[in-house]
């Protein structure tokens, strides 16, 4: 068999995608709660104040806050073995800076959490998926002020030390690397609390370098911290991992490629390590990047590495040089190109199977810990009969080619692989457009891109494919 007995097979969500519930018993108001919905044409609008006429998606998201107990009988009938999920930070410290946690908020997730382990069910749980008090970036500037480490830390020991005995697995920061897309509103706005509008590139690039920079201490301290809570717990760090393909064998596309690579993933070697990766200080020194780093911040980072490496993988990116000039900047699309070997999702996300494969090979390669799948999918848009039927074959058929090439990684490449949660197991709203009918689940949610419907949840075709794929532990598929 190839998986382990103790694969942990599951789903994974985020609080501000699926629980609605904004403003309810003392939640604070987060910056996924200012951002509009849009589509694939038109881009999600980010408010400073909340208007009254504009639609938020995220303010009642699938309305999981009420469904829950409903929500996890649901994945304890696919048998599931573990749940990632996350803690809205708004929900525990309502302005990000407030010296007493909300009880109401904790009590929530305890909650969420007895009602996974009473069917077996192990927690996955992010400390900051997307959701940072909107306080924090109004008043403090996000993740560009060294402050913020101290609010991150004192909600990160709140919970590992509220949750002890209940959570096993936590990460400390949704796909961290996505900011080095600093010319990406949402990207900047969700990583790091950032607000680039006006900004140059020459700006919104250095405030993603010190930002980055306390966030990683942060997660450094979060890890010490949570080990010294408790010690039998696993914490780990998530990258979004996009593999950079070279388009061509010419060496200038292979070059820009790896430069793209270095780019994105200085962040684990961070986490890993507990040091930055020495093309990176250089880079940072030669451009004045990043100039507030103490001593103790590098003891700090030494100190905290991470246990595993949580990763999400979608697609492959292509990278085609654009001139011989090897200094040119690969940031956000302008050196990327189709890959004419792949086919596109109906958001226009390439579909590659192989390049999971890949990436899982290239983090062993780098990084030699366990690795820890905590999102894949394809979002699509669903149709329900008049049988209440929904008949995903395309989930299912992207699924299993990519479990299938998982499965190799294991079998023939050897890979340490702790588990798989695909993406958005109970439908929920697209964190890039805002939409709902962008749906990743197994589980439908009656609810449309208005947020209108009966939220009512329906067993998708896909949703009995994937219960036998975890009862054979991977063999049957
Ligand atoms: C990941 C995020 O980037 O991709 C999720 O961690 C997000 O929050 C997921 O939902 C899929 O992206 P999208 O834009 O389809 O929601």
């Amino acid at each position: 068999m190839p998986f382990k007995k103790d694969f942990l097979w599951g789903g994974a969500v985020a609080a501000n995608q699926i629980e609605g519930a904004w403003n309810e018993d003392g939640k604070g108001i987060s910056i996924a709660d200012v951002v509009t919905s849009g589509n694939v044409h038109n881009p999600r609008e980010i408010t400073s104040e909340l208007e009254p006429n504009k639609y938020y998606p995220m303010h009642q998201a699938s309305d999981f806050y009420h469904h829950y107990k409903e929500d996890i009988e649901l994945l304890s009938e696919m048998h599931f073995k573990c749940f990632r999920l996350s803690i809205a930070w708004t929900r525990i410290f309502p302005n990000g800076d407030d010296k007493e946690p909300n009880y109401k908020g904790l009590e929530f997730y305890k909650k969420v959490f007895k009602e996974c382990k009473k069917y077996g069910i192990e927690p996955v749980v992010t400390l900051s998926h997307f959701e940072m008090p909107l306080n924090l970036v109004k008043k403090y500037g996000g993740w560009c002020n060294r402050k913020v480490i101290d609010f991150y830390i004192h909600f990160a020991e709140t919970c590992f030390s509220f949750y002890k005995g209940l959570v096993k697995y936590w990460m400390t920061f949704n796909e961290i690397n996505n900011q080095t897309d600093y010319n990406s509103e949402l990207s900047m706005l969700a990583d790091s609390g950032i607000l680039i509008k006006g900004l140059s590139e020459k700006e919104r690039e250095n405030k993603m370098y010190q930002a980055a920079h306390y966030e990683l201490v942060a997660s450094a301290k979060a890890v010490q911290i949570g080990h010294g809570v408790d010690s039998n717990i696993k914490i780990g760090c998530m990258i979004n991992m996009t593999p950079q393909y070279p388009f061509s064998c010419k060496p200038e596309d292979i070059f820009q490629a790896q430069k793209a690579m270095q780019r994105r993933y200085w962040f684990a070697d961070v986490q890993v390590f507990g040091k930055y990766p020495n093309h990176i200080e250089t880079y940072l020194k030669q451009n004045n990047f990043r100039k507030d780093i103490t001593e103790e911040d590098k003891l700090s980072l030494l100190d905290g590495q991470v246990d595993y490496i949580g990763l999400s993988y979608y697609n492959s990116n292509t990278i085609k040089a654009k001139s011989n000039n090897l200094n040119f900047k690969f940031v956000g699309s302008e050196l990327n190109v189709e890959n004419p070997y792949l086919k596109k999702s109906e958001w226009g996300w390439p579909i590659d199977s192989l390049g999971f494969r890949y990436s899982l090979n290239w983090l062993e390669d780098h990084y030699h810990k366990p690795l820890f799948v905590v999102e894949n999918g394809i979002g699509m848009h669903d149709s329900v009969t008049k049988n209440k039927a929904i008949h995903d074959n395309y989930r299912i058929e992207y699924l299993r080619e990519h479990i299938l090439a998982m499965r190799d990684a294991v079998e023939k490449d050897g890979i340490d692989i702790m588990g798989y949660t695909p993406w958005g197991c109970i439908d929920l709203v697209s964190m890039g457009t805002g939409q709902m009918s962008k749906r990743y689940g197994f589980v439908y949610v009656d609810s449309d891109d208005k947020g209108e419907g009966s939220f009512n949840r329906l067993k998708k075709d896909s949703f009995y494919w994937y219960k036998d794929v975890i009862d054979s532990n991977g063999e049957k598929i």
